[in-house]
């Protein structure tokens, strides 16, 4: 038997989206969902709005210390700058409870909903957009200084949403369209860096130097981008379009922001064989283990994704990695072989610090609605009941030992 151990003071944990778990939200997905079959609509979600101690008492029951959740826009500032402060306490009662449990809370202001007002003034292709987001960024964060360390701007912002809204549209989308694509990238980039600006203020720091590449506080504010990785092949053209697409797709985002943020936070899920010729031109073949996203798994392709990343010289926490298995047969061994990966590439010199599991509750998976399952824990949707699956006691052991025993 070989154990690997991880760096002293490594976290474990899981992540969630408020979309995806609190329930009853109103957004401008709640609205698109009433367009679309019942099993597309979140509906009251897994409760956790309402549930959220019992799903940290299960978290710390499988040794986790870091847990991610977002809070919702929409419900923060149902109307344009009007601020709901009893939502804001929910939140802060929901970080104490965290805090109570001995888990580090890990803050996403933003995951893929907007508050309806919002998206009608065209969401963020308004050229206000960026002081918009910031005005409610700097009351979240005024009011949770004291209590979180950890904060994240946007999740897939640039990757997964603004592809999904803007050009296949299979997402909510107003506004369709490639020169609608950049524009809101470019916004969300903007978007950020105010964002990020001012949170560092709220705490105090100077705004980071523009050659700098360190952490300008232990107040960390990151980024979340969701990395594939595209594999080399055995032709020379293809392995060249397949670079240029890597760089377009996994790291424009954070070069863009260079050095305006503090960490990664790396969502990896599967690997993506674009462009394509044929089976007959790939070095890595055919995938096999995959389960209910019909994703071609590939656990190596962390570690190679990683080390790309790892130029940017900022610590790296992987935000999400997870598998959608409603039959728990194979997510033991896919956390398994990811950690062994994740291991190696700490081993050659990767700073990761932490790895958030996706997800802690089987939830609403967006256009998917509650087919795939991903979380440790099973919920029943008529009666919320929470129930551990199997595999979630290997990652809790894992996590106890802060070592992964293949
Ligand atoms: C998103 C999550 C989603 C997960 C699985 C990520 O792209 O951040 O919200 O549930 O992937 O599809």
């Amino acid at each position: 038997m070989q154990e690997l151990k991880f760096p002293e003071g490594f976290k474990w944990g899981s992540a969630t989206s408020a979309h995806q778990v609190e329930g009853n939200n109103h957004n401008d997905w709640s609205e698109w969902e009433k367009t679309r079959p019942p099993e597309f609509q979140s509906g009251k979600a897994c409760d956790s709005y309402n549930r959220y101690e019992e799903d940290f008492d299960i978290a710390k029951s499988l040794n986790q210390n870091i847990h991610r959740f977002s809070i919702e826009w929409s419900r923060i500032e149902p109307k344009e700058g009007k601020f709901d402060h009893e939502t804001m306490h929910h939140y802060v009662n929901v970080v104490k409870a965290l805090r109570e449990r001995g888990i580090e809370p890990m803050i996403t202001l933003w995951h893929f909903t907007n508050p309806i007002w919002f998206a009608e003034k065209g969401g963020f292709l308004n050229p206000n957009s960026p002081e918009i987001f910031t005005r409610y960024a700097k009351y979240v964060v005024d009011n949770l200084r004291d209590r979180v360390g950890l904060w994240i701007t946007f999740n897939e912002a640039f990757t997964v949403y603004a592809g999904f809204t803007k050009l296949s549209a299979i997402w909510p989308s107003r506004g369709r369209g490639f020169f609608n694509f950049l524009k809101m990238r470019i916004n969300i980039t903007k978007a950020h860096t105010l964002a990020y600006r001012e949170i560092k203020k709220i705490y105090g720091v100077p705004p980071m130097l523009p050659e700098s590449t360190l952490v300008s506080h232990n107040v960390m504010v990151g980024i979340v981008e969701n990395n594939v990785y595209v594999p080399d092949t055995k032709n020379f053209f293809t392995t060249k379009m397949r670079r240029l697409y890597r760089q377009l797709r996994n790291f424009y985002f954070f070069k863009k922001n260079v050095p305006i943020y503090d960490f990664i936070g790396l969502n990896y899920y599967h690997i993506s064989k674009k462009p394509s010729f044929g089976e007959k031109n790939e070095i890595v073949p055919k995938q096999k283990f995959m389960k209910e996203m019909n994703w071609e798994i590939y656990p190596e392709g962390i570690y190679h994704v990683l080390k790309d990343l790892s130029r940017f010289k900022k610590p790296i926490f992987i935000t999400e990695n997870g598998i959608a298995d409603g039959k728990d047969e194979l997510r033991e061994k896919f956390i398994k072989e990811h950690l062994r990966w994740v291991w190696q590439a700490i081993h050659d010199g990767v700073d990761v610090r932490g790895y958030l599991y996706w997800s802690l509750l089987d939830n609403f998976e967006w256009a998917e609605g509650y087919r795939p399952k991903f979380g440790l824990v099973e919920i029943n949707l008529e009666t919320f009941e929470r129930k551990i699956r199997p595999s979630a006691l290997k990652y809790a052991k894992i996590s106890r030992d802060n070592a992964l025993t293949l």
